[in-house]
């Protein structure tokens, strides 16, 4: 089918935001009373992330964080959405709050006010304090509660300020990437306890959202962003459906079953039975997880492709998520993750902009009347500035264009889609990979930590000005 040529024009209100995460940008580890979080010790143990490196600097956010709302303002973006560290505002995990730790976030956030760009907070971007840890973390109970009374803590100091709130980011990689695979902090290999850490999540945002509008004002919003991926069976046989069924439950249903619906998937029992006995589920928990929500995010960035069978593989793990011997898929062993076809990001990620479109519509379906707001999407790419110091990144504007296409046409389709946080403003970070993964829009010399917008971010920052996608 020939590329259209008309303009593609989104709703006047529609957000057009970045996002990043405390960990991922901020730097400034030990400043202003912050305590060590997972992410501080596991990125400082041997051989745990690329290159052994750390977010002790990242991208030193924490004192620059003017010039990059500046930034973005020069851009013409609507709204930013950014994490709280947890360390920095109540760093042990439990009892008063440091006021320095929330005033930087209470400054970062006027500074935004004062540009016209709209906050919104993640409240946990997967740096649980390490003492939380060391008590036993997400697998337990009580790291649920003392969620809530953060949640609490920070929804009083800013809530007069932020409208938009999101409770967790990608529970799905808290529990299973930290507690399964190992691969993120706290690099645990338990499939028990990722199961547990996946309900003791479910019932932090239940919580978690209780306390935000016991002390917020009641036009606030809050939602959570889950990393939900279309599943896919390789073919139509009854077996590929099962497996893909059960991935489904592991990756998606797991959480929106109970924060959407107020139930686990009855399958998702079953399939893991011989792993746990879900005993720690206790009565009114699900209640206390479906709270009504303003909103759901949703982060996406590829789809998976799977069928039923077992194959031993070596080398990166074809679920996406890195490396590691162990799966972070308890009780599906018997599963094979393929690669979808087509071309692929940097992550080794396949660029399947239809997979939003169907997550889109799924939860349109699922959740009818919830508005929708993409939280995160991008890519990596191996960017590097030319002899004049500019950063040429086609490949993200034509990820972005039709991405933000599929957003448009799922848009026309019904769904109530409010806006779109570009993952990421700024290259960071990222995780077990270190720095070399560049997702930003914004390049940065991590030599000088100077900041260059990319190409792409002036063709984002276009789109977000005019509300339309170039021809
Ligand atoms: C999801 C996470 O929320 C974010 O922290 C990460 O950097 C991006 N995906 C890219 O992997």
């Amino acid at each position: 089918m020939p590329e259209s040529t008309t303009p593609v024009t989104f709703p006047p209100a529609f957000l057009w935001g970045a996002a990043t995460s405390a960990y991922q940008i901020e730097g400034a580890v030990r400043e202003d009373g912050r305590t060590p979080s997972i992410w501080d010790t596991f990125s400082h143990t041997p051989g745990r992330t690329a290159g052994g490196e750390h977010g002790d600097i990242a991208v030193d956010h924490y004192h620059r964080y003017r010039d990059d709302v500046a930034l973005m303002a020069d851009l013409g973006l609507g709204a930013y959405r950014f994490s709280v560290s947890w360390s920095r505002v109540q760093p042990t995990g439990r009892g008063p709050a440091v006021q320095r730790g929330l005033d930087f976030y209470r400054r970062l956030v006027d500074e935004l006010l004062s540009k016209g760009i709209k906050p919104a907070i993640t409240l946990y971007h997967w740096d649980l304090p390490q003492e939380l840890e060391d008590a036993g973390g997400w697998p337990e109970r009580e790291t649920a509660l003392r969620f809530a009374e953060y949640a609490q803590i920070v929804g009083e100091a800013l809530g007069d300020r932020v409208e938009q709130w999101i409770t967790l980011n990608e529970p799905w990689c808290s529990a299973f990437l930290g507690y399964g695979s190992g691969v993120h902090a706290p690099g645990r290999t338990d499939p028990a306890a990722a199961l547990r850490a996946a309900h003791h999540l479910n019932l932090a945002h239940g919580l978690g959202t209780s306390a935000l509008r016991s002390v917020m004002p009641s036009r606030n919003s809050v939602a959570v962003s889950l990393n939900s991926c279309p599943v896919r069976p390789l073919t139509q046989d009854p077996a590929d459906l099962d497996a893909a069924r059960r991935i489904d439950d592991l990756a998606n249903g797991v959480f929106h079953g109970p924060m959407l619906h107020g139930a686990y998937p009855a399958t998702l029992f079953t399939a893991t039975r011989s792993i746990t006995d879900w005993s720690y589920v206790q009565d009114g928990d699900l209640a206390l997880i479906h709270q009504p929500l303003d909103a759901l995010g949703l982060n996406y960035y590829t789809p998976t492709l799977v069928s039923a069978a077992s194959a031993a593989t070596d080398g990166p793990r074809a679920d996406g998520h890195g490396s590691s011997m162990h799966s972070p898929w308890p009780g599906a062993d018997d599963v094979t993750f393929h690669q979808t076809p087509g071309e692929r990001t940097e992550m080794g990620w396949t660029i399947d902009p239809t997979g939003l479109h169907e997550l889109i519509m799924r939860y349109t379906r699922e959740a009818p009347g919830l508005p929708l707001y993409i939280t995160e999407n991008g890519a990596a790419y191996d960017d590097k500035p030319d002899p004049e110091g500019r950063v040429h990144d086609p490949e993200r504007i034509a990820y972005l264009n039709g991405h933000l296409s599929a957003v448009h046409r799922a848009i026309e389709d019904g769904a109530d889609v409010r806006g779109y946080f570009l993952w990421s403003l700024l290259d960071n970070f990222e995780w077990a990979y270190g720095y070399e993964k560049r997702f930003g829009a914004v390049y940065v010399d991590y030599a000088t930590l100077t900041r260059t917008p990319k190409s792409s971010a002036h063709w984002y920052g276009k789109a977000a000005r005019t509300g339309t996608l170039a021809p």
